[in-house]
């Protein structure tokens, strides 16, 4: 049945279980994502005994296969990219007798009807009518596969009471602005609830982006402190040390904008800035975030022009290792004004946070890979150490370092031993690894486990996304069409274009850069 009650953050539990048996239907199962992703998730799922006691996942796609060459082919894919590779095959055996191929076509009618054949012959009720629908595929063909789903008495509008329910899961892209988000929304919920739609944003099934919103609201030392009076500005920087890859022809039509600020940024804003909803369930922390969103001072032309940069890599080289211009990869405009890196700086206009600058930045090819929030606090009052003339007092800082080497450091200052007056700053440090051990489950081991338990409190919900494209349409019409000025361009290994630099240097800050890996 679905839950009515949501136990929302106690899946932080160890050992939590998805508990109704459950069948996972992966549309576009020849893909990337199946092999990379889902099967070696579902896998660890598995072996760590968080599957339900019975259990099926029916790949669909239009490749002719069959269900022992889909299973091999899964096999090989852990082997070669799941986070622990060696495959006990007592295990895999196992794990596979669960495993199918259904060959058909996304458009045709009777592909959807020999799945719900198959569904039934399962022999089990439930395995046969609680379906996690996931759509690795273009959103293009999502409206079509639902419309399908439902025809076919597979997908039903969840009431009260029903015995069994059905899950929609979808990646981003949610549209590529508000207009076509909204469209996309609404093919989704045609047939169906809002809340069995869930959306992912593999940011929220990062361990540590999770933990956001534990640490504020469990430790009095920093939820007092966290509003404007204590507070001059905080930094988010997601930055990425790959460039575009084969994904330029992608690219091209997203920008980073669109593929890393629109969801991945905005949703660890709305986490840092929300205020304390009045429970752990879903809709009462998606409310809070969706206000947060709603709250950002929407932007202008003017106020993109001053506070929006953004760029565009030109060849450099990464950690010693060359790269080429964005201009020059595989199916990019040799003269595409596209960025792969933006900056901003946003208000939130609410009675927490007025006045205090947000600075969001992410990019590509930049030095290194990491994600980091960075609270800096204001000042003390200068009045006591004034005499001393240069002594130079650093702010407070608080870092949650998302990824990699996750952890939270505390920046304070410290009397240097001796007797001169002198300070230092000094660090605090905490470790996920040295304090918990090496516990690293994939963000999408996390998600799947939610989408078959029902939890939507990982998943963004329609208003969150509607909300974001509002704000970043407003920016991306402030660009127009206007192309890329020299300023803009940065070296691939540089950390962006000088005028990022300026974006908070007339505020009198500078961006502090995250450290690499010990
Ligand atoms: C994806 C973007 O959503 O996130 C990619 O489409 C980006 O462009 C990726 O590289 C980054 O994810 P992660 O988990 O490696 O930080």
């Amino acid at each position: 049945m679905e839950k009515t009650v949501n136990p929302g953050l106690s899946a932080l539990d160890e050992g939590r279980k998805a508990d109704e048996p459950c069948t996972i239907v992966i549309f576009g199962a020849s893909g990337d994502l199946t092999v990379r992703k889902l099967i070696p998730a579902l896998f660890h799922l598995y072996k760590d005994g968080q599957m339900p006691e019975a259990f099926r996942v029916v790949g669909f796609a239009r490749r002719d296969k069959t269900d022992a060459s889909w299973r091999e082919e899964m096999k090989a894919g852990i082997e070669r990219f799941s986070r622990s590779p060696e495959v006990d095959s007592k295990q895999w055996d196992a794990f596979a007798e669960n495993l199918f191929y259904h060959r058909g076509d996304l458009t045709d009618a009777k592909a959807y009807a020999s799945l719900g054949t198959r569904l039934a012959d399962f022999g089990n009720e439930q395995l046969a009518n609680n379906l996690v629908f996931y759509l690795a595929i273009s959103p293009s063909l999502f409206g079509d596969v639902v419309d399908r789903l439902h025809d076919a008495k597979l997908l039903h509008r969840w009431e009260e009471g029903d015995p069994f329910w059905q899950r929609v899961v979808v990646e981003k892209p949610f549209g590529h602005d508000l207009q076509s988000a909204h469209e996309l929304n609404a093919q989704l919920v045609k047939h169906a609830r809002e809340r069995q739609i869930l959306r992912i944003d593999h940011y929220l099934g990062k361990e540590t982006v999770q933990n956001i919103m534990m640490f504020r609201f469990s430790n009095a030392i920093f939820e007092q402190l966290w509003h404007r009076e204590a507070i001059e500005h905080v930094q988010i920087t997601v930055s990425e040390d790959i460039g575009v890859g084969s994904r330029g022809g992608y690219f091209e039509e997203a920008g980073t904008m669109r593929d890393m600020m629109q969801n991945h940024l905005l949703q660890i804003l709305s986490l840092v800035a929300m205020e304390p909803p009045p429970s752990l369930a879903a809709e009462d922390i998606r409310n809070e975030k969706v206000k947060a969103l709603k709250s950002i001072r929407p932007m202008t032309p003017e106020s993109v022009a001053q506070q929006v940069v953004r760029g565009q890599y030109f060849a450099g080289t990464v950690n010693g290792d060359t790269r080429k211009g964005y201009r020059q990869e595989e199916r990019v405009d040799d003269e595409s004004n596209v960025e792969t890196y933006a900056a901003l700086k946003l208000f939130i206009d609410n009675w927490r946070w007025s006045g205090v600058p947000f600075y969001l930045r992410t990019g590509k090819n930049l030095p290194l890979r990491a994600s980091e929030v960075r609270v800096q606090f204001r000042p003390t009052p200068s009045v006591l150490f004034a005499a001393q003339g240069d002594l130079d007092l650093d702010r407070n800082a608080l870092t949650l370092r998302l990824q990699p080497d996750e952890g939270i450091f505390l920046r304070f200052n410290g009397k240097v031993p001796g007797t001169t007056i002198a300070t230092r700053p000094v660090r605090m440090h905490f470790g996920y690894d040295a304090e918990f051990g090496a516990y690293t489950p994939e963000a999408y081991e996390r998600l799947l486990l939610e989408a078959m338990a029902g939890d939507a409190t990982l998943f963004i919900r329609r208003d969150e996304v509607e909300t974001a494209w509002q704000f970043v349409d407003a920016i991306r019409a402030g660009w127009g069409d206007e192309p890329l000025s020299n300023r803009e361009f940065y070296a691939a290994g540089t950390w962006g274009p000088e005028a990022a630099e300026d974006l908070l240097a007339q505020d009198g800050h500078v961006w502090h850069n995250p450290q690499p890996s010990k």
